[in-house]
C-alpha cells in the first residue's frame, strides 16, 4: 500500500514516519511537508535513503500541486498530520489556522475522492471538546462529548472534523478521525510546554508558567499516539471517531517541577506569567473505544516517558540549538 503522510516533518508526523517506515518495509510512505517554521527536515533526514520513504516539499492548501501529486502517486491511504498546531499563535494570528487546518483538509479530501483513496485519516485533537472543570475528576471526554471549542486553533480543528464527517456522509469518502491528548517525546518544537521548559532551564533562564499552573493536561507519549493512529488506519471502522489519551493527568506546575528536578535545576527558575486568553482548564480522555475495538493501549507511563524524553533532549542539544539559532531552516534544499 502507498501512504501519504502530511506534516511528516513536524513533531508527531516525523515520529510516525520513523515508526512505520521500519515497521512496514513492504509499504511505501510519501511524506509531504511545507516546512513552515514548525517543520524541520532534520527530524526525518535519517530516513532519506530508505527505499520505502520519499520526502516531498509542498503545501496542502495548494490545490493544483495536490491534484498532480495524487494523480502521479495514486495513494491508497492519506493521513493528515499537517496543521498549524500552537494555541498561542492562533490567539495572535487566527487566519493561517483557518487556511491550513480547514481549507488544507478540504483540498486533501477533494483529491482523495477524485483519486479513490481507500482511507482518509484526520489527526484531530481532544481540544475540540473544550475543557473540563478542575473539581470534577470523574468527568472525561468521550467520542460523544459535544464539540465546544475555546481557541481559534481548536475551532479550526473542529471545523476540519465537521468537514471530514460531511465528506463521509455526503460523498462517501472512507474517513476516520483520531482525537488525542497532549503529546510529549522527541522532536517537539520548542514552543510547546515541555521543550520550552527544557531549553530555558538549560540556559538558567526563567521558565514561564501561565496563570497559576493549575491547568491540567492528559499527557501521552508520541509513540503511543502513533501506534493508535496506525491501528485506526488499518483496523478502524470507516466513519468513526476514536479518542486516544494518556491516562496521565498532571497539572502544569507538576510537569515543570518534574523536568527541573531531572535537570538538577532550582524551582526558583519558575516564573508565573500572564495567563493564556481563554485558557482551557483541564483535558482528560476516555479511550475505552480504541482499547476495546482495536486492542490499543499505552506502553509508557508518564514518569518513565518524561524521563526518557528529557534524556533525549539532553542527548540532542544540537537539535534544539539548531532551531533556536534558525539553522534548521537550511536542513532541506529544494
Ligand atoms: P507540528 O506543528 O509540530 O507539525 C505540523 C507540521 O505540519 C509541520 O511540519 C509543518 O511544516 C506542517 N505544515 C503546516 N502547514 C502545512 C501546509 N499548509 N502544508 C503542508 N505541511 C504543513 O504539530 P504536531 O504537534 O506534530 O501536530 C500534528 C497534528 O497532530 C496536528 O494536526 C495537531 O493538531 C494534532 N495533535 C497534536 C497534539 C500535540 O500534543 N502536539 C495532540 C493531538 C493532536
Ligand atoms: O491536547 C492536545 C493539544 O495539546 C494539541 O492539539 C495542540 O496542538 C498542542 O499544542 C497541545 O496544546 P496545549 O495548549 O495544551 O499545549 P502547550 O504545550 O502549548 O501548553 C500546555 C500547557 O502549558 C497549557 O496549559 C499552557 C501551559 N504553558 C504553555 C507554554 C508554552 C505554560 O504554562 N507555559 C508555556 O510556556
Amino acid at each position: 500500500m502507498k501512504f501519504l503522510i502530511t506534516g511528516g516533518a513536524g513533531f508527531i508526523g516525523s515520529n510516525y514516519c520513523h515508526y512505520v517506515v521500519d515497521k512496514y518495509p513492504e509499504d511505501k510512505f510519501v511524506c509531504l511537508d511545507a516546512l513552515t517554521y514548525a517543520g524541520n527536515y532534520n527530524n526525518i533526514k535519517s530516513l532519506e535513503n530508505k527505499e520505502n520513504f520519499k520526502f516531498v516539499h509542498g503545501d496542502i492548501t495548494d490545490r493544483d500541486f495536490i491534484d498532480k501529486l495524487f494523480r502521479e502517486e495514486q495513494f491508497d491511504v492519506v493521513i493528515n498530520f499537517a496543521a498549524e498546531s500552537h494555541v498561542d499563535n492562533s490567539i495572535k494570528n487566527p487566519g493561517i489556522f483557518l487556511t491550513t487546518n480547514i481549507i488544507g483538509t478540504q483540498v486533501l479530501m477533494d483529491a482523495s475522492l477524485k483519486y479513490n483513496v481507500k482511507r482518509y485519516h484526520q489527526v484531530s485533537t481532544d481540544e475540540v471538546y473544550g475543557d473540563l472543570p478542575l473539581d470534577r475528576p470523574d468527568l472525561l471526554f468521550t467520542e460523544d462529548t459535544p464539540i465546544h471549542t475555546s481557541s481559534p486553533y481548536s475551532s479550526s480543528k473542529a471545523g476540519a472534523d465537521l468537514l471530514v464527517g460531511a465528506y463521509y456522509r455526503t460523498f462517501g469518502l472512507p474517513v476516520t478521525i483520531s482525537r488525542c491528548s497532549n503529546n510529549y517525546g522527541p522532536y517537539q518544537f520548542p514552543e510547546k510546554l515541555i521543550p520550552v521548559i527544557f531549553s530555558k532551564a538549560m540556559k538558567d533562564e526563567h521558565v514561564p508558567v501561565y496563570g497559576t499552573g493549575e491547568n491540567i493536561r492528559d499527557w501521552i507519549h508520541v509513540h503511543d499516539h502513533n501506534v493508535g493512529v496506525d491501528l485506526i488506519v488499518r483496523n478502524g471502522k470507516v466513519g468513526e471517531v476514536y479518542n486516544l489519551g494518556g491516562h496521565s493527568e498532571r497539572n502544569n506546575l507538576t510537569v515543570v517541577k518534574t523536568i527541573l528536578k531531572q535537570l538538577g535545576k532550582s524551582e526558583d527558575l519558575i516564573e508565573f506569567v500572564e495567563d493564556r486568553k481563554g485558557h482551557d482548564l483541564r483535558y482528560a480522555i476516555d479511550s475505552t473505544k480504541a482499547e476495546k475495538e482495536l486492542g490499543w493501549n499505552r506502553t509508557y507511563n508518564f514518569e518513565d516517558g518524561i524521563k526518557e524524553t528529557i534524556d533525549w533532549y539532553l542527548n540532542n542539544q544540537d537539535w534544539v540549538e539548531d532551531i533556536l539559532n534558525g539553522n534548521y531552516k537550511n536542513a532541506y534544499k529544494d
